[in-house]
């Protein structure tokens, strides 16, 4: 049995955010469309990014000077096109996927490739494109959405979770790349949060996917995002740097407690 505490996080409008520009890629599904939603609340303008067109255009129409952007992350050429030219506040290269459980032994090559190009270079093509703006403004907020994945990997999670260790090492680095240049560099880790995430790991199977999720008090979207926007509301002096978010019925990325549903 769930808490049942689905409380709505308010979305009036605070306006800590007037005036910037966001940009949240995966932003037609799950924790990207919450992180929109917020920072949209905060007064933020939001380039809502994602390949599912009509999806984002359903959320422009919600969200007030919001922009959708159809864009595949993994094509660098069309991420360096779409974002160089905006002068991007805030940038959350949220989207990611994993694709299935199997052991390494009998897994596939493409699913790989789709979970490392998107996870990985995807974030990679963002940064690239927007952070030099950034840099020559001398300020900006990159919010990297890691994973407990990253950091414990699991049966079955190896290329997901390497993918994931891969985003923690790189807000690392970042954080050296982008020292003394104005930027604030941060990573939020959550564990378990109920999106969609696990219809598209499991590729459509929604009953397997909805086990995944059976009888825990997991997470919401909106959880993550309000992170996201204490992260990005803060003092410029203050820069929030690794957030690991777990729902308090997991321990850890195996031990999570289920109640009969
Ligand atoms: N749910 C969890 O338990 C959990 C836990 C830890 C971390 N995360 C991370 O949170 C992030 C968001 O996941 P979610 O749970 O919100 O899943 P989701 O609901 O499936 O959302 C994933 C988003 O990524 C976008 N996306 C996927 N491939 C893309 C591509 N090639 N180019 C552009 N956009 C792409 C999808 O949009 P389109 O299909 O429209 O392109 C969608 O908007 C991911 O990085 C995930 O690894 C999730």
């Amino acid at each position: 049995m769930e808490s049942g505490d689905r409380r709505p996080y308010p979305l009036a409008t605070m306006g800590n955010l007037a005036g910037k520009l966001a940009l949240v890629t995966g932003a037609s599904s799950g924790i990207g469309e919450a992180i929109a939603r917020v920072l949209a609340a905060e007064g933020a303008k939001v380039v809502l990014a994602a390949r599912n067109k009509a999806k984002l255009t359903k959320l422009q129409a919600e969200l007030a000077g919001s922009i959708a952007l159809e864009l595949d992350v993994r094509d660098a050429a069309a991420v360096q096109r779409a974002l160089e030219p905006l002068a991007i506040d805030i940038a959350v290269p949220n989207a990611g996927l994993a694709r299935g459980v199997d052991p390494v032994q009998k897994g596939s090559p493409e699913d790989w490739a789709e979970v490392l190009d998107t996870n990985v270079k995807g974030v990679l093509h963002v940064l690239r494109a927007v952070t030099p703006g950034m840099i020559a403004r001398k300020r900006g907020d990159v919010v990297l959405i890691g994973s407990v994945a990253g950091r414990q990997a699991y049966p079955g999670g190896n290329v997901y979770c390497a993918s994931k260790a891969a985003v923690r090492s790189l807000y690392e680095s970042l954080r050296y790349d982008l020292h003394d240049t104005g930027i604030r560099v941060s990573t939020v880790d959550p564990g378990m949060v109920r999106t969609p995430f696990s219809d598209v790991r499991f590729k459509g199977d929604t009953e397997r996917a909805a086990k995944v999720y059976a009888g825990v008090d997991h997470l919401l979207a909106e959880d993550i995002a309000d992170i996201v926007r204490f992260i990005v509301t803060r003092p410029a002096r203050v820069n929030i740097g690794e957030v690991v978010v777990w729902s308090k019925d997991q321990a850890s990325a195996m031990q999570v407690a289920r109640r009969p549903v």
